[in-house]
């Protein structure tokens, strides 16, 4: 494949291919591929080996009010096709993040969306708050994949009701634009998606991880310190397809895909299946160049087949709209 100029121009004078998308709330990224929180640091780790400007957006690491340091270890593990990770959201909290990154990223042409978790409705409000007006912040990403200490450590991302709790009481505190992580843990996420929707964010970032656990070579016990892992890459990357593919269905704000993409073929399956855009997340490890080198051959493969936007690229899999909302996807349930 031929190396493209940033912004998807090919060498030569070739006509440009427009990548750009819109998340919504005045969020333009220059490109659909952003990195998942937690595989991409604060982007400056990276500044070394990647143009991080070049990339459409950067989600960072997990931000709490407090700082975290963690779960016990150990806090990986290998698994056939992805990784259990149970890294416990170890961050330095918020007040630290907006001292020492946000000047940097205000610096940066790419908008780095900051990824937010909190225990209660009024630690999200808090993170979210102490974020609204830092120049450099240009959006957030809520984590609701969180135990709700007010409703016994249920997840906020399990319920519909408190999804979209969360997402109006963090929406009347920023003007922001807003994305909210779906999570895959869930029988039927379509009412949470709706709940997010309906409470006022501008995107839907889908997913997290699936919830799994390792044993310890002797079987003795479970091998994660914390005992359940979060499962990633290849081996997630059919479930977050259904779930896009479902989410996109009965929503009208703009989705994001995140799930084992390690190639082309996977963001356009993604595009097809709706979402607008991709986070490329534990495939970074292996391969830090991947989320560029993506913008490059999405550009490439817009231009071999004669598009000047990517945007034909996406929902091609999709039933015909208006259609009966999906009810489909009910009867490939386990
Ligand atoms: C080591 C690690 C840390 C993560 N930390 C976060 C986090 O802090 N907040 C979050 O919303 N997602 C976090 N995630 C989930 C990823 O952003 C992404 O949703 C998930 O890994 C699926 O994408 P992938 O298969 O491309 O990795 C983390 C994932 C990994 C592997």
């Amino acid at each position: 494949m031929k190396e493209l100029e940033p912004d998807g121009d090919l060498p030569g004078g070739t006509r440009p291919v427009d990548l750009s998308v819109d998340l919504g709330r005045g969020l333009v990224l220059a490109n659909p591929i952003l990195v998942a929180s937690g595989t991409f640091g604060y982007g400056v780790e990276y500044g070394e080996v990647v143009d991080v400007e070049r990339l459409g957006a950067i989600c960072c690491k997990g931000t709490t009010l407090r700082p975290r340091i963690g779960n016990a270890p150990p806090r990986v593990t290998e698994t056939p096709g992805g990784m259990l990770n149970s890294i416990g959201l170890q961050n330095p909290g918020v007040e630290a993040v907006i001292e020492k990154y946000a000047p940097l990223w205000q610096a940066w042409r790419v908008p780095v969306l900051v990824n937010v978790a909190g225990e209660s409705i009024a630690d999200y409000v808090e993170v979210v708050r102490r974020l609204d007006g830092v120049p450099g912040v240009a959006g957030i990403e809520l984590n609701i994949s969180c135990p709700n200490v007010g409703k016994g450590g249920l997840q906020f991302a399990l319920d519909a009701d408190a999804a979209g709790a969360v997402t109006a009481a963090v929406r009347r505190a920023t003007d922001l634009p807003l994305l909210v992580k779906l999570s895959p843990n869930v029988s039927d996420v379509r009412p949470i998606a709706r709940a997010i929707e309906a409470a006022g964010a501008d995107a839907l970032t889908a997913v997290n991880t699936l919830s799994g656990i390792a044993l310890a070579p002797d079987r003795s016990r479970p091998f994660l310190g914390n005992v359940f892992g979060g499962l990633s890459g290849p081996a997630l990357k059919p479930v977050a397809l259904r779930i896009v593919y479902e989410v996109t269905q009965v929503v009208e704000i703009p989705v994001v895909a995140i799930g084992g993409v390690t190639e082309l073929a996977d963001v356009l399956d993604f595009l097809a299946a709706g979402a607008v855009a991709v986070q490329v997340g534990t495939a970074i490890f292996a391969d830090p160049i991947l989320p560029l080198r993506l913008v490059d051959e999405l550009a490439g493969e817009c231009a071999r087949r004669g598009l000047e936007s990517y945007r034909p690229l996406i929902g091609t899999a999709l039933p015909p709209r208006p259609g009966a909302p999906s009810a489909r996807g009910v009867e490939y349930r386990p």
